[in-house]
């Protein structure tokens, strides 16, 4: 097992380990000491994951309770928010108790707000199933839900008290899902560490694995070096501005145009692939502005083609930049971007508003 120790308000580990699910029951135990459990999870992680995880905690003697809601980002609502508090509620939980989000990034989001206002605050922790969360979602304490048609427009900084990463519960994922998840790791390479873009290759091997059941111990020790690395970077990002004030942004890379593309075609690209084509946009950008080394795009095309990721923007040039305006970023005439620098890294740049559609290149 390796664990990522993130340094933040609340200091809290990341444990990442194949079999670590099986052994559940003594990680929250020797944690949380008589803490009563409430699994949050979707119904198709419920139905995958559940059992084998309640199990697992009422066999450490730990009394556990749960509550799954309708898969997809459909739910990712006040509605969801309300009916997990009624029921934490009805389950007589306390503030000595935990919440377990088990899943993607959607129900860690919702526990996690959830467990952040519950008797104003009470512990969680993350067990992510999917590579996207894992390496993302599951880190850092972001926690909301979605309004009025726009994502995470209501939530809080809550930090998990420990986040329990077991790269088997992937081998469920299709081909898809581990790709999207790939983006987010490729997106790590780019504004930290370019030994992870050079582990392309592997990546792309990885990416073609139509189920990660087929080949499990080789593609469990990749996922458990990627996933490290990730969340190693993540760590010192998040301790760096956990408020999400400077440094923090250069994690959104690829992800405002990602956002409009995930809008505009209204799901059809998945967040990982429009984080991936939300990249190679901001990137040729750069590029053309001699803002980072010339043949940046075409390898990171190459890259994320290898991995099975779509790199052409689906939606107009004026959705992109109608997507960067009403970024939460804006500050008045000025917006934050984020683009590859000449340091083989990524940069945050300021831009003016009138200047940008003479920036962005679709
Ligand atoms: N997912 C970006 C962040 O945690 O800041």
């Amino acid at each position: 097992m390796n664990i990522v120790h993130v340094n933040t308000s609340t200091p809290y580990d990341v444990l990442v380990g194949t079999g670590l699910l099986a052994d559940l029951g003594n990680l929250i135990g020797r944690r949380f000491p008589g803490a009563k459990c409430f699994v949050v999870s979707d119904a198709n992680v419920m139905s995958i994951y559940g059992a084998q995880v309640i199990r697992a905690l009422r066999e450490a003697h730990i009394e556990t309770r749960s509550l799954s809601f309708a898969p997809g980002e459909e739910s990712k609502t006040m509605k969801t928010v309300e009916s997990i508090l009624s029921e934490l509620k009805r389950s007589e939980m306390t503030r000595s108790d935990i919440i377990i989000a088990l899943g993607g990034g959607i129900t860690g989001d919702m526990a996690g707000f959830a467990a952040s206002i519950y008797l104003r605050g009470i512990r969680f922790v993350q067990i992510p199933t999917t590579l996207l969360s894992a390496v993302d979602a599951s880190v850092g304490g972001k926690t909301g839900v979605n309004m009025g048609g726009h994502k995470n427009q209501i939530g809080t900084f809550w930090q998990p008290s420990m986040v329990i990463i077991d790269p088997a519960t992937m081998d469920t994922l299709p081909g898809r899902e581990v790709a999207c998840g790939m983006a987010e790791v490729v997106k790590y390479g780019c504004i930290r560490d370019p030994k992870i873009m050079e582990l392309s290759d592997e990546l792309a091997e990885v990416a073609k694995t139509p189920s990660f059941g087929e080949q499990s111990e080789m593609v469990h020790q990749i996922l458990e070096q990627l996933i490290e690395a990730c969340v190693s970077i993540k760590a010192q990002v998040v301790e760096a501005d956990e408020r999400d004030t400077g440094e923090r942004m250069l994690l959104n890379f690829g992800h405002t145009v990602g956002h409009a593309i995930e809008k505009a075609t209204g799901g059809q690209v998945q967040h990982g692939e429009g984080v991936a084509i939300g990249m190679v946009v901001m990137a040729r950008s750069a590029e053309a502005k001699g803002m980072c080394p010339a043949g940046y795009t075409d390898n990171l095309i190459r890259i994320l083609d290898g991995l099975g990721l779509p790199t052409v923007c689906p939606v107009s040039k004026e959705e992109v930049l109608q997507a960067i305006r009403a970024d939460k970023k804006r500050a008045g005439q000025m917006i934050s971007i984020v683009v590859p620098d000449n340091q083989g890294l990524c940069s945050i740049v300021l831009v003016d508003m009138d200047s940008l559609a003479d920036f962005i290149l679709v």
